[in-house]
């Protein structure tokens, strides 16, 4: 396929890679294609990274039509850049384009945009361990006219950020509050899918959590308010009498990537990993029985992410004694180790640039 290519003549600077916080500094390109209904995608190009115009009746800016992903560019400590699962991201991106009546891109065409992207974006990939490129594609309709239907035109878009850690706290326990009076979405709903509409239903609960001190929320599911769903941008794991539970991908749940590199590290390590319905009250009796080992959550942007603290009614929870557990080390360690290509890629997840 081919991409034109326009060079930013007022290239930046990469800040200090012990300040990089997340998503707030840019590379000096992004990648642009457009679409439109009988045509196709078209115009693959590369260009500054600025602002964009779009007409005032755009599709996005009216219902909501949007979706993204969010996958690293690491830097081994060869100097070679690499990419985790990225063909799991691109049918993501597909599955929610088809919740959202986006168009799809073809796979190999995907991989070889994000390819291109990267690798002219390279000198922005960080060197220091725990820091890396992150990778956020998106895609929005922009009909022009206020009619609510499939889109007709459609843009898709890869912008590029060095990133370092999601939290603040880096891998030290985050604390975490069980939200029971919003609901993110329900059975039925865009869980399962990536759009925009989710996170800005997600946001009025992520604020209170933050005045009260927490960094994110814990789901609850939309109808009973009762089984554990996901946190705000990770998928979350429990140990609880030796066995590893997470929630089932009931639909109203992300099928999160590193959720599922995690089960099948878990696995491989032998350890008892169960998908099931887990309910707010049997997680509560396990908390204060004792039997709750470990908590955390993983995702592409907080990695794999120990919980100490949980809070719930208004009472709070210690899990481990706010310390890092044995098993979210493990993993933390091996999921890292083998994105910054410190490990064998034994499960064949790496794709080099
Ligand atoms: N759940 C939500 C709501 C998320 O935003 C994310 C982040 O992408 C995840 C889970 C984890 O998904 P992944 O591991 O694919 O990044
Ligand atoms: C990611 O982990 O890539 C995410 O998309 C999380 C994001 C909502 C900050």
């Amino acid at each position: 396929m081919e991409i034109r290519i326009v060079e930013n003549e007022n290239k930046g600077f990469m800040p200090k890679e012990s300040e990089l916080g997340f998503g707030k500094v840019f590379s000096d390109h992004m990648f642009v294609m457009d679409y439109e209904e009988g045509r196709g995608w078209y115009d693959a190009r590369i260009i500054p990274f600025g602002y964009i115009s779009l007409h005032p009746a755009s599709t996005v800016l009216h219902y909501g039509a949007e979706i993204f992903e969010g996958l690293k560019a690491y830097r081994t400590a060869e100097g070679s850049v690499q990419l985790f699962r990225p063909m799991e991201n691109i049918k993501r991106m597909n599955t929610s384009a088809e919740r959202m009546c986006l168009p799809t891109i073809d796979e190999e065409e995907a991989l070889e945009i994000l390819t291109a992207f990267v690798k002219h974006e390279e000198r922005w990939v960080p060197h220091t361990f725990g820091t890396s490129l992150y990778l956020r594609p998106y895609m929005f309709g922009n009909d022009e006219s206020l009619g609510v239907h499939t889109v007709k035109r459609a843009t898709f878009m890869i912008i590029a950020s060095p990133s370092g850690s999601y939290y603040k706290e880096g891998i030290n326990p985050v604390k975490i509050m069980i939200e029971n009076e919003d609901v993110r979405t329900v059975r039925g709903g865009t869980g399962y899918a990536k759009c925009g509409g989710n996170y800005a239903a997600s946001t009025r609960a992520g604020e209170r959590a933050n005045k009260k001190g927490y960094s994110q929320v814990l789901w609850l599911d939309g109808v009973e308010r009762r089984y554990i769903e996901e946190v705000g941008a990770m998928n979350v794991m429990f140990k609880i009498d030796g066995e590893i539970i997470t929630p089932a991908l009931t639909g109203s749940i992300l099928p999160g990537i590193t959720r599922k590199s995690c089960i099948e590290v878990l696995r491989s390590l032998g350890y008892k990993v169960t998908e099931r319905l887990l309910s707010v009250d049997e997680l509560i009796e396990a908390l204060e029985n004792g039997r709750l080992e470990e908590a955390w959550g993983c995702g592409t942007a907080a990695v794999v992410s120990p919980i100490g603290r949980l809070m719930y009614r208004d009472v709070e929870y210690s899990v481990n004694g706010e310390k890092i557990g044995e098993v979210t080390q493990r993993l933390y360690d091996i999921l890292t180790g083998i994105q910054w290509g410190k490990l064998p890629d034994s499960f064949g997840w790496v794709y080099k640039l």
